[in-house]
């Protein structure tokens, strides 16, 4: 298993570009599913998870290749409407499956993802609606076994907000009979960028981008062709690690709408930030960093997927700063292997308090998830010393060469593989 041997205290500079969002390049390729044909995903990252669910695919009958960041699909040759334990053990996403394959071939039998690093992830809301669409529904052997004549249209209302449930009953409904309402749907720019696919191939979708989602089922969609956005997480990603090294750098390739609220924040906290279409610029060589609480939500609110981050940054902040989880309540993992690198955090319920240190000192530490994973290298990067990133494939799911990008910026940072852990 491979680590980073981060050399800290190393200022940025420069201009490193983004790579296409993982969150919204998992569900347009299971969204193939739904034509038989050729698709063509631009900008699609090279990411351990995008190659998980291309085999998930290939094990279903679609054939693909993959070249620089152009993924093309031939999804005339469905064979399989199954999604195993070993794909799906691997990544949750693999439930995006489920809709498409079960709206297009009336059965799919899709495994129960287990838990994750940070506890258990239902997908309680994903059942229920497509229950709601008629499909009979049951659970064996942990799997999720589905099969109907065609779903028809009917309204669902979310209790809560859900990126996936979202994205797989707005796929079930592209080719159910009648009319879906998807009422408290996720905002996301991920989903958004599905939903413009799926209107490519011929859904008929209105609402797109608001909570409320209406899919008129069509018979049938054609095969499409869709540029996936700018990872917005790797973008806030990249931010912080100017902010913490107190450097300027620029990030291109990225939409800073879909980031407004981490922006904010940032700016909060003291950094001067400057915006063209497709570029951020962030200056924080004479940040005095000040404490800023946040509350993570459903976009367009602070996403959960930067809180990791986001308490990395307060490590070093002058006084004392509250970070609180409404999404996942016990996404802390990270908190333990911070304070071994000389942070000052205590989590209580799904809220940590952040008292600012003057410095972080390097050391070993463990990666136990994705986001997790990208804090620690954060903190590496301002630690005095040298600061060892254990189990890097965490990040390697979510990531594209993380390291090849923040050494490009001037840090000292080299991957080694094979190491002991
Ligand atoms: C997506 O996961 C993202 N993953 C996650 O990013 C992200 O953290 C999450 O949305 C929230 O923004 C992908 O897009 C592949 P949810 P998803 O359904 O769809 C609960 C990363 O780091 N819930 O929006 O699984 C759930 O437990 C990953 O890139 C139910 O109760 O998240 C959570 O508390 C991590 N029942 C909340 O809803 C359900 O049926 C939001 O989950 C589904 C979800």
């Amino acid at each position: 298993m491979d680590k980073f041997v981060i050399e800290g205290g190393k200022p940025l500079s420069g201009t490193v570009q983004v790579s296409g969002a993982k969150n919204a390049s998992l569900p347009l390729l299971s969204a193939s599913l739904l034509s038989g044909g050729i698709f063509k995903l631009y900008n699609t990252p090279r990411l351990n998870d995008v190659i998980t669910m291309l085999k998930l695919l290939e094990h279903l009958g679609v054939e693909y290749s993959f070249s620089g960041s152009t993924v093309e699909l031939n999804t005339a040759g469905i064979t399989h409407t199954d999604a195993p334990y070993e794909w799906v053990k691997k990544m949750r996403a693999s439930i995006y499956v489920l809709g498409p394959l079960l709206s297009r071939f009336g059965q799919a039998k899709v495994s129960l993802p287990g838990g994750c690093a940070w506890g258990p992830r239902p997908v309680d809301l994903h059942i229920s609606g497509l229950k709601k669409m008629g499909a009979e529904i049951s659970i064996e052997n942990g799997y999720i076994i589905a099969t109907c004549k065609r779903l028809h249209g009917t309204k669902i209302n979310f209790d809560h907000s859900s990126v996936g449930a979202t994205g797989n009953l707005m796929m079930a409904a592209a080719l159910a009979q009648g009319t879906t309402i998807l009422n408290n749907a996720a905002m996301e720019p991920e989903i958004t960028n599905l939903a413009r696919f799926l209107t490519l191939m011929g859904a008929r979708i209105n609402g797109i981008g608001t909570p409320i989602l209406e899919i008129e089922g069509v018979d049938a969609l054609q095969p499409a062709e869709i540029h996936t956005i700018p990872d917005r997480i790797e973008a806030g990603t990249l931010l912080i690690a100017a902010a913490m090294t107190r450097s300027t750098i620029t990030i291109s390739g990225c939409n800073d709408i879909h980031l407004y609220s981490v922006l904010a924040k940032l700016q909060d906290a003291g950094a001067k930030l400057n915006y063209t279409d497709d570029t951020i610029t962030i200056d924080a060589q004479e940040l005095e960093l000040k404490t800023v609480d946040i509350s993570t939500g459903p976009f367009p609110g602070f996403p959960t997927d930067m809180q990791a981050q986001w308490i990395a940054l307060m490590t070093l902040a002058g006084g004392v700063s509250t970070i609180t989880d409404t999404i996942y309540l016990d996404r802390f993992s990270h908190v333990p292997e911070l304070n071994r690198l000389g942070a000052n955090i205590i989590v209580h319920d799904n809220s940590a308090t952040v008292r600012g240190v003057s410095k972080l000192t390097g050391a070993k530490v463990m990666s136990t998830d994705l986001r997790a994973s990208a804090s620690l290298v954060l903190a590496g990067l301002a630690a005095e010393g040298i600061t060892e990133v254990l189990r890097v494939y965490h990040l390697d799911r979510g990531y594209e060469k993380l390291e090849s990008k923040l050494a490009s910026l001037g840090a000292g940072i080299t991957r080694v593989s094979g190491s002991e852990y």
